[in-house]
C-alpha cells in the first residue's frame, strides 16, 4: 500500500472512530456504498454549507436562495435531457455478471476491468503470460485490451436516473424520477423568483439539496455515491452579443471558486483546472471547467462550472408551453438570460476538506480545520474531575460558551489525553480550568495548531473565539 492509499485508509478510520462518517445501514451488512453523517460529520457538512451559503447567498445583493422538491414533474426530466441521455456505458463481466462503468478512453475503467479479470477469474489470461504480469494500467496494451474485450459484453447505455412510484398504483403513469441534479427546479422556478424577488441579470439562484444518480460504481468513500448533496447556483446573465460577454461572468466565477476553496480550507496546491475539451462537453454546455483534486486515490472532479447558454430556459418553455423568458422594463425587450453555472458536490467538498486537514506531526494526528467550520470551536476541561470547585467553573464556563458555539466537555485521563483527542477531531482551542483560575478568574487557552497556551480573562472568551473565527 503506497503512501497516499494509507491516507485515505486513516481518514475513513478516523472518521469511522470519531463519529464524522459511519457506514450507512451497518448492522445489517451495509448498502453499497452509502454513508451515514455522525454528531461531529453532521456539524462538519453543515458548517461547510452555512459558510458556502453566507459566502455566496447572504453577503451578495445579486444572489437569492431556493429549495425546491426532491420529486418534479417528469416532464422536467423529458426537456431537460435526462430521460434521453444521462447515461453512462455498462459493461458486465461475461464470468460473474459484475458491472462496471466502462469509459474506454479511461484508463482507470480499464485497469478496473482489467483487476477484476485478474483477481476473479485468473485462468482466463494464463494463456497471455505477458498480460498476466500486467500490474498498474500503465501495462495496458493492445493484448491486454483484447482480453478485456473478450470477457465482458458490449458497452451499453444505462440511465442514471434513480426511479420510483407516486401513489399507490405502481404503473408507467406513477413513474417518478429523484432529482439528479438541484439545478433543474432553479430553471423550473426562474419565473416565480423573478416574479418575487425583483431580481435582474446579472443575478444568481442558490439552492443546496440532496440528488441521486444509480451510479453503476460508487465507490472511494464518499467520493461517488448514489445519494449526494450538491451545493449550485444558476447565474443568470444579460444575452452576450459576443463570447466577451459571457467570458468576463465565466472568469469571475473562476475566480470565486478559487476563492471558496481557500475560504473552506482545501489546499490549493493539489487543485487542478482542467478545460473540458469541446467534444466531452455535456449537451447543454459551450464551456466546462472541472476542478479536480489531488485525492488519495487519484486526481479526480471536485467541481463543475459550465456555461450553459440558455439551453435550459429554451427547452422548458419549449416543453412546458410557458414563457420562460426575461423583459427588461427599460427596453420592454424579452430574452433568455444566459447561464453560469458553479456545481459543488458537497459531500466531495466534506472528502477534500479532511484529505487537506488531516495532518500527522510527531506523536499527534491533527485535523487542522479551518476554525469556521470545525465541529467544536472549543472545549472546556476542568484540570482534575475530583475537585468539585474546579468542575463547577468550568461547567459554568462550558454552559455559557454553548449559548453561542458549539463547546466540547472532557474531564477524562489527563490534559495531555484530551489534547490529542481534540487535535484528532480538528477543535481550535482548548481551556483549561485550574486552580489560578479560582482567584484571578483567568484559564489557559491552548491552539491545536501552535500548541501554544496562553491566560485568557473568563469574561474575553466570547470575543477569543470569535476573533478566531474572523
Ligand atoms: N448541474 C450540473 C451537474 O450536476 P455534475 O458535474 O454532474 O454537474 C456536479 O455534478 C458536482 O456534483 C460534481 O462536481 C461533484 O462535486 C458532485 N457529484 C456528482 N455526482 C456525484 C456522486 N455520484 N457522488 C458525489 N458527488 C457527486
Amino acid at each position: 500500500m503506497n503512501k497516499e492509499e494509507n491516507k485515505m485508509e486513516k481518514i475513513v478510520s478516523l472518521a469511522k472512530q470519531r463519529g464524522f462518517i459511519y457506514p450507512g445501514s451497518e448492522i445489517y451488512g451495509g448498502l453499497q456504498n452509502s454513508w451515514d453523517y455522525g454528531p461531529l460529520g453532521v456539524e462538519l457538512k453543515n458548517n461547510i454549507k452555512q459558510l458556502w451559503w453566507k459566502n455566496f447567498v447572504q453577503s451578495r445583493d445579486d444572489m437569492v436562495g431556493l429549495d425546491a422538491a426532491l420529486i418534479m414533474n417528469p416532464k422536467v426530466w423529458e426537456a431537460s435531457g435526462h430521460i434521453a441521455g444521462f447515461t453512462d456505458p455498462l459493461v458486465e463481466c461475461e464470468r460473474c455478471h459484475e458491472r462496471f462503468r466502462c469509459d474506454p478512453d479511461s484508463d482507470e475503467s480499464t485497469k478496473e476491468m482489467f483487476d477484476h479479470i485478474l483477481n476473479k477469474h485468473p485462468e482466463t489470461i494464463k494463456s497471455h503470460p505477458k498480460a498476466s504480469q500486467s500490474t498498474g494500467f500503465k501495462l495496458i496494451d493492445e493484448e491486454t485490451k483484447e482480453i478485456i474485450k473478450k470477457n465482458y459484453t458490449e458497452p451499453k447505455n444505462f440511465n442514471l436516473m434513480l426511479k420510483t412510484f407516486l401513489g399507490p398504483v405502481e404503473d408507467e403513469a406513477s413513474v417518478v424520477y429523484f432529482r439528479p441534479e438541484t439545478a433543474q427546479a432553479i430553471f423550473v422556478d426562474f419565473k416565480n423568483v423573478l416574479q418575487t424577488s425583483r431580481k435582474t441579470p446579472p443575478f444568481g439562484i442558490a439552492q443546496i439539496g440532496k440528488a441521486f444518480r444509480n451510479e453503476i460504481t460508487p465507490g472511494n468513500f464518499i467520493f461517488r455515491t448514489r445519494e449526494f448533496e450538491q451545493m449550485e447556483i444558476e447565474y443568470f446573465i444579460p444575452e452576450p452579443k459576443s463570447d466577451k460577454d459571457w467570458e468576463k461572468y465565466f472568469d469571475e466565477w473562476v475566480k470565486n471558486l478559487h476563492e471558496w476553496i481557500n475560504l473552506v480550507g482545501i489546499d490549493k496546491d493539489k487543485i487542478h483546472e482542467l478545460d473540458v475539451p469541446k467534444d466531452e462537453l455535456a449537451h447543454y454546455s459551450k464551456k466546462t471547467i472541472d476542478f479536480e483534486f489531488d485525492f488519495p486515490f487519484g486526481k479526480d472532479e471536485l467541481y463543475g462550472l459550465a456555461y450553459r447558454t440558455d439551453f435550459d430556459l429554451k427547452t422548458h418553455e419549449k416543453h412546458s408551453g410557458e414563457n420562460t423568458k426575461f423583459r427588461d422594463q427599460q427596453t420592454n425587450e424579452e430574452y433568455w438570460p444566459h447561464v453560469i453555472e458553479p456545481s459543488l458536490g458537497v459531500d466531495r467538498t466534506v472528502l477534500a476538506v479532511l484529505c487537506s486537514a488531516y495532518t500527522e506531526e510527531n506523536d499527534r494526528v491533527v485535523l487542522k480545520l479551518k476554525p469556521e467550520i470545525a465541529p467544536y470551536k472549543v472545549a472546556v476541561f476542568p484540570l482534575m474531575r475530583n475537585k468539585p470547585e474546579l468542575v463547577k467553573l468550568a461547567r459554568e464556563i462550558y454552559d455559557n460558551l454553548r449559548k453561542d458555539f458549539m463547546v466540547a466537555w472532557d474531564d477524562r485521563g489527563n490534559v495531555g489525553k484530551r489534547y490529542y483527542s481534540q487535535d484528532q477531531i480538528g477543535t481550535p482551542s482548548c481551556i483549561t480550568v485550574d486552580f489560578d483560575s479560582l482567584e484571578d478568574k483567568t484559564v489557559t487557552i491552548r491552539d491545536r495548531d501552535t500548541m501554544k497556551q496562553e491566560r485568557v480573562k473568563i469574561e474575553e472568551l466570547g470575543d477569543y473565539l470569535r476573533d478566531k473565527m474572523s
